[in-house]
């Protein structure tokens, strides 16, 4: 691939955005390789930790290629598109934000699951200023992790949320110094390694499901890991520990 580093692990993959000439601009390259990924994942799931370069994440969509696309570019929901299958991936997905997080690029941290940034990590949305909408997700999700108030001061007023405020509002679970910012987000992947894969997965699934699906959606998935052996043997492992 040409502007992803992709690094296949056998408990995870890890993809680093590379395009350090542009800032990490996502391109419609970047989108079709992001598109592997994703058809990576869903054949083997795993948890994804993605990942920009040193002091950016990403700089937005390509505003080279955005200057070209007209309304039926638009329709299609390129990196909407995109970022919706990234948050419907099976298993959990981290994004590693060191520095600039903006505009597409602050959209592709907010479809991940969870999010780590560094100390100089900055999520804006300046696409007003461009004279567009932020249409990749952050008119919706960005409400739905931080609230409507802050979400309208970062949308409306141009406001970007620094490393300190994104992680009193919770749109990041931790703040490190750069240098310690991939193996915090491996130390996140650790923990969920620990537990059972299917039930990982199936609790991502139940957790994203609509409200109108529960509480069906998380019987069905509970009696599917009722019957996994893997459920037999974690319990039975406790018990045995607690009888010894
Ligand atoms: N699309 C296309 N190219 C981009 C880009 C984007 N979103 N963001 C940066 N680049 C390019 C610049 O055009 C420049 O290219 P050049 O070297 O050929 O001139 C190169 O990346 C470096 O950018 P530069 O602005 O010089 O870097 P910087 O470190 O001074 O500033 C940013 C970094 C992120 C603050 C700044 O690049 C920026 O504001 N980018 C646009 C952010 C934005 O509006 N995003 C929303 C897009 S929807």
């Amino acid at each position: 691939m040409r502007t992803l580093l992709v690094d296949e692990r056998g408990d995870r993959v890890v993809v680093r955005l590379h395009r350090p000439d542009a800032r990490n601009a996502i391109d419609a390259e970047m989108v079709g390789e992001l598109h592997q990924v994703c058809g990576l994942l869903e054949g083997d799931p795993r948890p994804l930790l993605l990942t920009g370069g040193d002091g950016v994440f990403a700089a937005g969509a390509d505003i080279g290629e955005l200057l070209l696309r007209g309304r039926d570019e638009a329709l299609q929901g390129i990196n909407s598109t995109l970022f919706e299958r990234i948050r419907r991936l099976p298993m959990p997905t981290v994004a590693a934000v060191d520095g600039y997080a903006l505009g597409g690029g602050a959209e592709l941290a907010y479809a991940c699951d969870l999010r780590v940034a560094s100390t100089r990590a900055v999520f804006g949305n300046p696409e007003p200023n461009l004279g567009i909408i932020a249409g990749a997700g952050a008119c919706w999700r960005l409400k739905e992790l931080v609230g409507e108030p802050l979400a309208k001061l970062v949308l409306l007023a141009g406001h970007r949320i620094d490393a300190a405020e994104a992680k009193d509002c919770r749109l990041v679970s931790e703040v490190c110094e750069p240098a310690e910012l991939e193996a915090r987000a491996h130390a996140l992947i650790d923990r969920m390694a620990k537990a059972s894969a299917a039930a990982l997965r199936l609790t991502k699934l139940v957790l994203d499901a609509p409200p109108q699906a529960h509480p069906a959606v998380d019987h069905l998935a509970q009696a599917v890991l009722f019957e996994d052996p893997e459920k037999h043997a974690r319990m039975q492992k406790f018990l045995d520990k607690g009888a010894s």
